[in-house]
């Protein structure tokens, strides 16, 4: 049934125009959802430091305890059954299973992924398993971070630790979670962990984190053979602010920094000749290395948030090319542009571009300042009508053949979002953080809604 008191227009969503057997998924994180940051051997992550640096974080905020999940976990697959999901994508805390950054696995640690594997496969729900969401334990920065080729050998020996112990069960892997946030957010733009602003040290994490990729793939495969492999990126659709060819310049540059750096080399065409230029660093190459990174793919994540227009801007940072706001355009409460075309477009671009064997939209989702009313609930209209949008656009590339096999809506709870702390709310399920309560939302049940209308062969969910 319809939310009565939705207030946006439906957007309809052609259900039949997705395969029978879709994924419908939420995802979340481990450093964004479960607490106990020091419980049962787990050691710091670059993440416990970065947001216990002051400044660093809105309103001084951490993951000390977040959502709690570590404990709330029971209560966290129940929500998600009662939302219809048929799977869930976590990530994997390399801090709790490998504490000291490469050397001995914590049985603790995996105990606790093993818990929660069999609940979810008892409760009929898909693990759909991250192995870096960007928790790098402390140990390994304090040795020179994603910058230094020793740490993509030791995310393969933790990926092989993993998925000897989980990979029974666990079928779907990711390697990396957007890597893009890694390297450029984290070590040229410095508002994410581990806060550095250097182009050299940036480019060198990129190019270890691709090939920490590649070994990683290569240690599930052969720890847990016939696993599906991906990894998850964030692109946008890019366009010039403008015809002119400074402008047109920089959309190409800005399409190489956020899609094709990332893209070219795991699809075995190297880095982007024009952005090894527009960088000028060196890549710390070593024979072997391309074809490493470029191990054949099960399938690719695609996490879509918002698209961007940029303009020149050759004394702006790397790749020298500055968003322009697009008057009229409604936005979330990140102030991120909503533009349900731009999942569209790359969802054709992907499977016109690079021919992957499956797509998964792994992430997509809004935050916007949601209210708990007196009566405890949460109507969050805007969030359904972003979720609407762009599923609509999601099954209209699947009409015209991407191969789109399910959708995971970011995110299960409200939860810690990185630089923004806890002020940003992407969940279906509020959280109240004082108390840990749970409360659905509006947008969650209509999630619900679209689920179980699909599964129930319904053509059209409007
Ligand atoms: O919360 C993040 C997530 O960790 C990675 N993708 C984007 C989300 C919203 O910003």
């Amino acid at each position: 049934m319809t939310d009565p008191e939705r207030t946006s227009v439906p957007e309809p969503i052609d259900l039949a125009a997705l395969p029978k057997d879709f994924v419908w998924g939420v995802a979340t994180s481990a450093y964004q959802i479960e607490g106990a940051v020091a419980e049962d051997g787990r050691s710091p992550s670059i993440w416990d430091t970065f947001s216990h640096t002051p400044g660093k974080v809105a309103g001084g905020d951490h993951g000390d305890v977040a959502c709690d999940h570590y404990h709330r976990w029971p209560e966290d697959i129940a929500l998600m059954k009662e939302l219809g999901a048929g799977a869930y994508r976590l990530s994997l805390a390399w801090p709790r299973i490998v504490p000291g950054g490469d050397g001995p696995v914590n049985e603790a640690g995996l105990a606790f992924y093993d818990r929660l594997v069999d609940a979810l496969l008892e409760a009929g729900i898909t693990p759909n398993v991250t192995l870096y969401h960007w928790d790098l334990p402390q140990v390994l920065q304090d040795r020179g971070g994603w910058p230094a080729r020793e740490t993509a050998e030791h995310f393969a020996a933790y990926a092989s630790a993993a998925a000897e112990r989980l990979g029974d069960r666990v079928h779907q892997w990711a390697t990396l979670n957007e890597p893009l946030c890694s390297a450029w957010i984290g070590h040229l733009e410095g508002r994410m962990a581990p806060g550095l602003t250097d182009i050299k040290a940036a480019v060198q994490a990129s190019y270890h984190l691709l090939l920490g990729h590649g070994l990683a793939a290569q240690a599930i495969r052969a720890a847990a053979p016939g696993a599906a492999v991906g990894i998850v990126n964030n692109l946008s659709t890019i366009a010039p602010a403008s015809d002119s060819e400074a402008d047109v310049a920089a959309a190409q540059r800005a399409d190489g920094h956020i899609n094709r750096w990332w893209l070219d080399p795991v699809h075995g065409r190297g880095f982007p000749a024009d952005m090894r230029e527009v960088y000028g660093v060196d890549l710390p190459e070593r024979a072997g290395d391309l074809e490493t990174i470029a191990q054949p793919l099960d399938w690719l994540g695609l996490n879509y948030y918002f698209p961007a227009v940029v303009a020149d801007d050759p004394e702006g940072p790397y790749p020298f090319a500055r968003q322009v706001p697009r008057p009229g355009v409604p936005r979330t409460g990140m102030d991120w542009e909503i533009d349900a075309g731009g999942i569209e477009a790359l969802l054709m671009r992907l499977t016109e571009e690079y021919g992957p064997r499956s797509i998964y939209i792994t992430e997509n989702g809004s935050s916007f300042p949601d209210v708990v009313r007196p009566d405890g609930s949460v109507h969050d209209p805007e969030r359904i009508g972003y979720l609407e949008e762009h599923l609509a656009a999601c099954a209209r590339a699947v009409g015209r053949g991407a191969p789109l096999a399910g959708y995971y809506a970011w995110s299960l709870l409200d939860n810690f979002e990185w630089a923004y702390g806890y002020e940003k709310r992407f969940g279906l399920v509020h959280v109240d953080y004082e108390t840990q309560k749970r409360t659905v939302k509006s947008s969650g049940r209509r999630y619900a809604e679209i689920i179980r209308s699909h599964r129930e062969g319904g053509a059209r969910a409007a």
